[in-house]
């Protein structure tokens, strides 16, 4: 490809706080590859897709489904809530698209989101003081469960006699109320009838995968959130609970990290976040109100209104650094058009203290001190064109934008999204460099 990225091992990660637009980039790179790799996350995510009269969103499978010669793998990276999948096949076929054992392959030893999970995610949002912010999605438990070893995975359901020794742990570790309608019976019914139906699908994904890169064909991993949310590295404790960044392509889909060649990390020409936690390029109501509308900025998952701000150099090159970011990709760039002069946060200010780096302000955030985000100011973008192939053929002040976020962040942008739809994007080769 004249792009030169359709080799093997693309990963496809978030460099903000997630929205960032991957599941439009991974039905673009799609195109040049075979198979399409969920590693991370659950139906927290939400990948929206415009594909010419068709509007649609995925939550679970991968966005590569939309291509009918494409496999599409969920690894055991990732939490599986069984009847968002079941929901999301049926809405698949609802559009034609076929969910069969030869298209979609499941990790046997993906963790499963049990009802419970999502009522006590749910508990936790509604009590005073312990607030993140969540989807509700029973994601976070899901992951407590598996790090806490007693979490039920995907091949377990096939076993009546495993769930019910799994379900007995669980219910005595987690102190869960038996006599509410979450009763082992009830439980284990809906396990097997879960079973049945997921039983075609599951297989070892790594070692399919494997497989396939071994032959040559190419992978992509699609990323879910974004590295500001990575449990470890993100804005703890206002964090999803899984490792969004790169090198958990490798872990949660069960093959070796030297698989993983490239790795573009998607940022808005903005920025958002869903959920509470710092965000220190948030603008004011106002003018949050116009990227809301211009941007339609509301959770794809909760329909919850995106919290807004500009850019945030500082913070996108750390993303950059933690994922190990070899290529950018900027998306929405065209929503600026619209807005009037851009602004481009390019420090830190606290305590009289100007200049500041992404960790240390959020050093000065958890001591409980206010940051301000210091910014350069672009003028308006002016006009966009409908159709464009190059930088150059965008107004200058965006093409200023590009250069800025070049040279801040040391790293190549390599594709730019302006517009929703399947070809309103292009490619930037960097052979000559
Ligand atoms: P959880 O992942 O549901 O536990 O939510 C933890 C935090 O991550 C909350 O602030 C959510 O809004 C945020 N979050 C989780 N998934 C996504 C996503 O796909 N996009 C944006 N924010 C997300
Ligand atoms: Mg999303």
């Amino acid at each position: 490809m004249a792009h030169g990225l359709s080799g093997q091992g693309i990963v496809v990660v978030g460099g903000q706080w997630g929205d960032e637009g991957k599941g439009r980039i991974v039905d673009t790179l799609a195109k040049d590859c075979d198979v399409v790799v969920r590693f991370q996350g659950g139906n927290n995510a939400g990948h929206s897709l415009h594909i010419g009269e068709t509007s649609l969103v995925l939550h679970l499978i991968p966005c590569g489904i939309m291509r009918p010669d494409k496999i599409c793998m969920i690894g055991n990276g990732v939490v599986i809530d069984p009847e968002v999948l079941f929901q999301e096949m049926d809405l698949l076929a609802g559009h034609g698209v076929k969910c069969t054992a030869d298209n979609l392959k499941i990790a046997k030893n993906a963790h499963m989101i049990f009802p419970f999970h999502k009522l006590i995610d749910a508990a936790r949002e509604n009590k005073p003081g312990m607030q993140l912010g969540t989807t509700k999605r029973g994601i976070g438990p899901c992951y407590e469960d598996k790090v806490a070893r007693f979490g039920i995975v995907a091949s377990d359901l096939l076993s009546p006699r495993i769930i019910r020794k799994k379900l007995e742990n669980i219910f005595g570790n987690r102190f869960l109320d038996r006599s509410s309608d979450l009763s082992i019976e009830s439980l284990m019914d809906w396990a097997q009838m879960i079973g049945n139906r997921l039983a075609p699908f599951l297989c070892d994904v790594g070692e399919a995968l494997e497989h396939f890169l071994k032959q040559g064909r190419s992978v992509l991993f699609e990323g879910a959130q974004g590295a500001l949310l990575d449990v470890d590295h993100g804005t703890y404790p206002f964090v999803t609970s899984s490792n969004c960044v790169a090198a958990q392509a490798a872990i949660g889909s069960g093959i070796g990290a030297h698989w993983l060649k490239e790795v573009l990390m998607v940022s808005k020409a903005y920025c958002t976040r869903v959920g509470e936690g710092p965000f220190f390029s948030e603008t004011d109501p106002v003018e949050q109100e116009r990227f809301r509308r211009l941007g339609n900025e509301f959770g794809a998952t909760t329909g919850r209104p995106r919290r807004c701000g500009w850019i945030d150099l500082p913070a996108l090159k750390y993303a950059a650094r933690i994922n190990g970011a070899t290529g950018l990709v900027l998306t929405k760039i065209d929503i600026l058009a619209g807005l009037g002069p851009i602004k481009v946060g390019v420090s830190y200010s606290c305590q009289g203290n100007s200049g500041l780096s992404f960790m240390e302000a959020m050093a000065a955030f958890n001591e409980g001190h206010v940051v301000s985000m210091e910014y350069k100011e672009l003028k308006a973008a002016g006009v966009m064109p409908d159709r464009a192939e190059k930088i150059t053929d965008f107004p200058q002040p965006l093409r200023d934008l590009c250069s800025m976020i070049e040279d801040y962040v040391g790293i190549p942008i390599r594709i730019i999204s302006y517009g929703r739809e399947r070809g309103q994007e292009f490619f930037i080769s960097h052979e000559k460099n």
